[in-house]
């Protein structure tokens, strides 16, 4: 079966969150948890952007994780050296690719990038490295060229290649294109890495591993630069639940994983996000909770559980609940209700949904309690 390698982003690309900054020691709580639930590589940070990012890196960088410690850096020597005094195991280093980028960022001739690239390729593998390399705004760049830049750093001895679609305008079909042609055109390993400004950064990185890229990028929650990077419980779910694609992640850990981001990040999960949300595994409509009691894959997509992911089915009460369930939860709850009793119940948790209150257990226990000390 084939494995999927997990570089997760959270520390560097999630923490360009607007507004977001993690102090050390929940950089160092990050780096354990992510470590715990197995992603391949932890992108801990950019040393040469200041101090204390520095010294972030450097200490995840000694914690002793299983997961190798990855440190971006510009091409350029600041930025690499002091990648390399973080003492991470591999450098990511990346430079624009794309004309706007080139002519408003860089101003340098395509011929001076590609040599810029080669050296410091050759610059981080003498220092005994692993090297990524990314071109950067990858999907807005001429593919004839990007071929070009991607071939100059294989040979030069780049470990693996990343693929950025910075401003997230790739779509799925035109992204698998993409992968497939520089699958059959490099030798060297393949990674992506999605933004979502159209919600596609999923799926995006979805079609590149069918397409044969060999690692995905992702974010933990999807946090990151604007609307945010490939979610990492999105991705790894689809690929193992929908493919039989493997990746070393512990999914149990997924949703504790979650809610420690959500906590250290102020980004609220929203409830109806997949996998992690408090409602991805919840059901209200009565038709639906009935067939879940029964089976849960009447209307859950079977291939996946909650218990995989570290989740919990919910069967919630409102409006719309039905017979079967507001009896089960009251059973469980050690109520004993008759037919007529139930109805009675039934007959008030659907008003007060109606007048669109929330109706939580303790208001069911309340109404039973009526009904039961009236009849
Ligand atoms: O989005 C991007 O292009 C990046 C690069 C640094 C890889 O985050
Ligand atoms: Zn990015």
């Amino acid at each position: 079966m084939r494995t999927v390698s997990v570089f997760d982003t959270t520390l560097r690309d999630g923490e360009q969150t607007p507004g977001v900054a993690f102090p050390l020691n929940y950089k160092i709580q990050i780096a354990k948890q992510l470590d715990k639930l197995g992603v391949d590589v932890i992108e801990a940070g950019f040393p040469a952007a200041s101090k204390g990012e520095f010294e972030a890196v450097k200490t995840i960088a000694n914690l002793g994780l299983s997961s190798k410690i990855c440190a971006l850096a510009r091409i350029v020597k600041y930025d690499i050296d002091a990648a390399l005094d973080s003492e991470a195991d591999m450098v990511h280093i990346f430079i624009s690719t794309s004309k706007i980028q080139i002519e408003h960022t860089i101003q340098k001739s395509r011929e001076e990038i590609v040599r810029l690239a080669v050296d410091a390729v050759e610059y981080i593998k003498d220092h005994g490295r692993i090297c990524m390399f990314s071109a950067m705004d990858a999907t807005r760049t001429e593919i004839d060229y990007l071929k070009q830049i991607y071939k100059a750093v294989e040979d030069a001895g780049v470990d693996i290649i990343n693929v950025p679609d910075t401003v997230g305008v790739a779509t799925p079909f035109k992204f698998y294109d993409l992968i497939k042609e520089l699958r059959e055109h490099l030798n060297v390993p393949i990674d992506v890495h999605c933004h979502n400004d159209f919600g596609l950064a999923v799926a995006n990185t979805y079609a590149a591993v069918l397409a044969g890229a060999d690692e995905v990028q992702v974010t933990v929650n999807g946090i990151g630069e604007r609307a945010g990077n490939a979610a990492l419980e999105e991705v790894v779910m689809t690929l193992h639940g929908l493919e039989g694609i493997k990746t070393n992640i512990k999914t149990e850990y997924l949703v504790e994983t979650s809610k420690l981001i959500e906590r250290f990040s102020g980004i609220k999960v929203p409830p109806n996000k997949p996998i992690v949300g408090a409602n991805a595994f919840s059901h209200e409509s009565g038709i639906h909770a009935h067939g879940v009691l029964k089976d849960a894959r009447t209307f859950e997509p079977g291939v996946i559980t909650p218990e995989m992911v570290g989740h919990k089915r919910r069967i919630v009460i409102g409006k719309h609940a039905g017979r079967h369930q507001i009896k089960k939860i009251l059973e469980d709850a050690g109520y004993q209700v008759d037919e007529e009793r139930l109805t009675k119940i039934m007959e008030k948790v659907k008003e007060l949904g109606d007048k669109g209150k929330k109706v939580t257990d303790l208001d069911l226990f309340a109404i039973a309690e009526v009904v039961l000390g009236e009849l």
